[in-house]
């Protein structure tokens, strides 16, 4: 498989990043806040981040880094290869103390998504996902779930944007038609690993209104070799530049997704 040894050392950095932030969580670590007071990091952040984009220069030399810490323009480096690092998804998770968040290493090829891993460090969860090559849990092949085919049926998660300044656009969902429409809505605080429970069937569907590209680039890959379907929160392809808004399915109810979101 020609992104076979990307993926190895993307799992590889990612299960020791996570180690460090499983050893980390529930103890003392420095704090601070980046856009506004709730949009937080922490050193546990940093030094993530630090490991895994260490690595990655180490590995192949020329390629693009586009770490959450160390954010800069997405350009494609040597080869047309870019990494998309977030070092620790779900930091405000991680500082309140609830368990789940992960690490997420992405690499896309000519901007086209081609690897990815999602690692849950505290249930040893590791969903990575090659371009044509399906999506796997641990070793083993995920499939989205297909046997929920209508959005009453659907289990749905979305999240909110730390940064007050993004609320526009949440401001213009209708929550009430959302829940009045599916089984029930979750936010659970880690896009990443939202997209990898989408992926491996425990969710039936994810939007979520401006991330960053970091965030969504391997999950959205975990989606789509899982046999879902992902798209803007308009139903146009995803772009992991500025502030991707998301919508990511089993596929079946992705229209239905789309349109209760739209109305
Ligand atoms: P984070 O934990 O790495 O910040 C929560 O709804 C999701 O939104 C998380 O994946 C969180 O990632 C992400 N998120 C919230 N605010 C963000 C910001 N300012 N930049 C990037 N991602 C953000
Ligand atoms: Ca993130």
């Amino acid at each position: 498989m020609e992104y076979a040894i990307y993926l190895e050392t993307a799992v590889s950095l990612a299960r020791r990043a996570g180690n460090l932030i499983r050893e980390s969580f529930g103890g003392e670590f420095e704090k601070g806040f980046k856009s506004c007071p709730s949009d937080l990091v922490t050193e546990v952040d940093r030094r993530s981040e630090e490991l895994i984009t260490d690595g990655i220069g180490k590995s192949f030399p020329g390629h693009t880094i586009i770490g959450e810490e160390s954010e800069k323009q997405a350009r494609a480096g040597s080869g047309g290869f870019t990494w998309f690092v977030d070092p620790l998804d779900g930091t405000t998770n991680f500082v309140y103390g609830i368990p789940f968040f992960a690490v997420s290493i992405g690499l896309a090829r000519d901007f086209e998504m081609v690897a990815g891993v999602v690692f849950d460090p505290l249930r040893n969860e590791c969903f990575c996902a090659i371009k044509n090559g399906g999506a796997f849990l641990n070793g083993k092949p995920v499939r989205v779930d297909l046997t929920r085919g209508s959005f009453a049926d659907s289990l749905i998660v979305t999240g909110y944007p730390s940064n007050k300044a993004f609320n526009k656009r949440l401001l213009k969902v209708d929550y009430h038609k959302i829940i009045e429409g599916c089984a029930n809505l979750r936010a659970l605080g880690s896009a990443a690993l939202e997209l990898a429970y989408v992926a491996c069937g425990r969710l039936t569907g994810f939007w979520e209104n401006t991330l960053r590209p970091w965030d969504v680039a391997a999950g959205s890959l975990l989606v789509e070799e899982a046999g879902g379907t992902v798209t803007d929160t308009e139903g146009n392809k995803l772009t992991l530049e500025g502030y991707p808004s998301i919508a990511a399915t089993n596929g079946l109810i992705h229209k239905e997704l789309l349109k209760t979101l739209s109305a």
